[in-house]
């Protein structure tokens, strides 16, 4: 058997078990590759990542929280898992750990158009926006970042590339990129927390919202109101997940199957 994990903490929610068996199963794989929710404490990441090396394991998925730690433990790493300082795809070959970062390759897969040359807003300075400013960076997007502590854009920035931008003018942006968790308990985004008015997006821009929700956030519903183009978390997540099977497998994944198992339920 060919073993394949998300280790979390938590990770009982992940959509990724039912997305990765689903496509293996699609591309005749399920017989010889298995994908299964690991839930790890920070303390035991790291042996566990090695018992899983010396066993019957070919790669791993690391959400929150230790996208960090898999990338201080790999023996190599991609530049955008170095640059991101986070890696989200391990892949063990012999003996040894590779550590990978496709959640920027994810967002730009989700994206209707390519952002090179546009002007794109960054809102948020965590893990998530480091992955998505580095990904529009390189893809040659002009990238401004704001965030409620402005020092961390500031860093972001100085890091990664980009402008920080404290009061930004929201019909200015092709592309508006939410990486905050400001909406995730179902939060009033126009209420103040973000630099955005709720009737003032635009039909010409791309609206991204990374927050998980099964139904579109108020964010998404805003923009779509005014006829600009939505990506939420869940596509992100498919995306991503997508980039990882095929590096694992080197097969093309089956996006609609991935799709549909990340919906489901
Ligand atoms: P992640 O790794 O998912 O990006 P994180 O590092 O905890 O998570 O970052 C959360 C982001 O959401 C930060 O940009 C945070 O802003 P601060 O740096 O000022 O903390 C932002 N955020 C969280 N709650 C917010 C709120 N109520 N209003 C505005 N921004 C908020």
């Amino acid at each position: 058997m060919k073993r394949l994990a998300v280790l979390g903490h938590p990770v009982a929610h992940s959509r990724s078990p039912a997305m990765q068996n689903a496509a293996l199963k699609e591309l005749g794989l399920a017989d010889e590759w298995h994908y299964e929710a690991i839930d790890v404490a920070p303390e035991d990441f790291e042996p566990t990542v090695g018992e899983m090396v010396a066993g019957d394991f070919v790669g791993a998925n690391v959400t929150i929280p230790h996208k960090e730690a898999a990338l201080r433990l790999a023996d190599t790493a991609t530049p955008q898992a170095k640059a991101i300082g986070a890696a989200n795809t391990l892949s063990f070959r012999h003996g040894a750990v590779e550590a990978d970062n496709t959640d920027a390759g994810g967002l730009l897969d989700a994206l209707p158009e390519s952002p090179a040359g546009k002007r794109g807003l960054v809102l948020g300075a965590g893990g998530a926006a480091r992955a998505v400013v580095w990904a529009l960076n390189n893809e040659g997007a002009e990238v401004e970042v704001w965030n409620r502590t402005a020092s961390r854009a500031s860093e972001l920035c100085f890091d990664l590339g980009g402008a920080p931008v404290s009061d930004p003018s929201q019909s200015d942006y092709k592309l508006i990129v939410n990486t905050t968790s400001v909406g995730l308990q179902g939060e009033d985004p126009f209420d103040g927390p973000l630099p955005l008015k709720e009737g003032e997006f635009k039909s010409e821009q791309v609206i991204v919202d990374l927050v998980y929700s099964a139904s579109p956030t108020k964010l998404a519903r805003a923009a779509r109101e005014a006829g600009a183009p939505t990506v939420d978390g869940i596509e992100i997540l498919v995306r991503q997940g997508a980039r990882s099977l095929r590096i694992w497998t080197g097969q093309e994944p089956p996006l609609d199957v991935i799709r549909a198992a990340a919906r489901s339920e």
